[in-house]
């Protein structure tokens, strides 16, 4: 069942969503080539403690940290460590927030350093299609618009979707009917409609789509080792079309 949310409940989503954003602003000032995955979870939980929020993520079905940190053939869940990135590593941080009654989302991926150019155009094709998702997001609309509309960017540029993980609605809950493949049919799936909050969050590859957890139960990894980049916005449906909640300002 899919909830819709009235106007003051997209208000407290907006500032939930704003408090992650910030997290991955200052994460994107301090990524370089030397810190470690797990410095960066302690940046990111600082933040919302510094704003009085809870990090989504920590002890969601056991997960023990607030960020995701996701290292070159590791697609989603990566888990912070004592691992030391190092310059050409792309690195994918995903950071959720519990305020004020609903949840945030969003997820970016940075290069460490001095990237591939192979890599740059692997973040720039995920962030391109993560838009071209988001522009779909319109009352009226159909979920396989945006669906479509992302696995087009991403099969155009030579890339593939992963199929095994999905976006998905959020608000009072992190996971939220529907669930949002990054791959479909133009037309198909249930009408989008005003007062939806959809996470939209593409995991592209840079070979197959196919992928595997490891034994740590959480990382996901490409099936054949190549890289892989995830971006994320949380966007709600308005008359004037979609409403990027996760961004500053
Ligand atoms: N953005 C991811 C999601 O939508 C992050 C979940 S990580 C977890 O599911 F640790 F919370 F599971
Ligand atoms: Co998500």
């Amino acid at each position: 069942m899919v909830i819709l949310k009235q106007p003051d409940e997209i208000v407290k989503a907006r500032a939930g969503n704003r408090i992650v954003a910030e997290a991955l602003s200052l994460l994107c000032e301090k990524i370089r080539p030397g810190i470690t995955t797990r410095e960066l979870d302690r940046i990111a939980e600082g933040v919302a403690e510094k704003r009085g929020a809870k990090p989504a993520f920590k002890g969601y079905r056991g997960y023990p940290y607030a960020l995701c940190t996701s290292v070159n053939e590791e697609v989603v869940h990566g888990m912070p460590s004592e691992r030391i990135l190092q310059d050409g590593d792309i690195v994918g941080l995903d950071f959720g927030i519990y305020y004020q009654g609903f949840y945030g989302d969003s997820a970016i991926t940075l290069p460490v350093g001095r990237a591939s150019d192979e890599a740059i155009r692997l973040l720039r094709v995920t962030e391109e299609s993560l838009y071209a998702g988001i522009r779909e997001a319109c009352p009226g609309n159909r979920l396989g618009d945006i669906s479509a509309a992302v696995q087009g960017t991403v099969e155009k540029a030579g890339f593939s979707v992963v199929r095994d993980f999905v976006g998905h609605g959020i608000g009072k809950s992190l996971h939220e009917d529907p669930q949002i493949p990054n791959f479909g049919k133009k037309g198909r799936g249930i009408e989008l409609k005003k007062g939806m909050i959809l996470a939209i969050e593409p995991m592209v590859n840079a070979g197959t789509y196919k992928v595997k957890v490891l034994s740590d139960g959480w990382t996901v990894i490409t099936q054949d080792g190549s890289l892989s980049a995830h971006f994320e916005h949380s966007v709600a449906i308005t008359d004037n079309g979609p409403e990027i909640l996760s961004k500053v300002n």
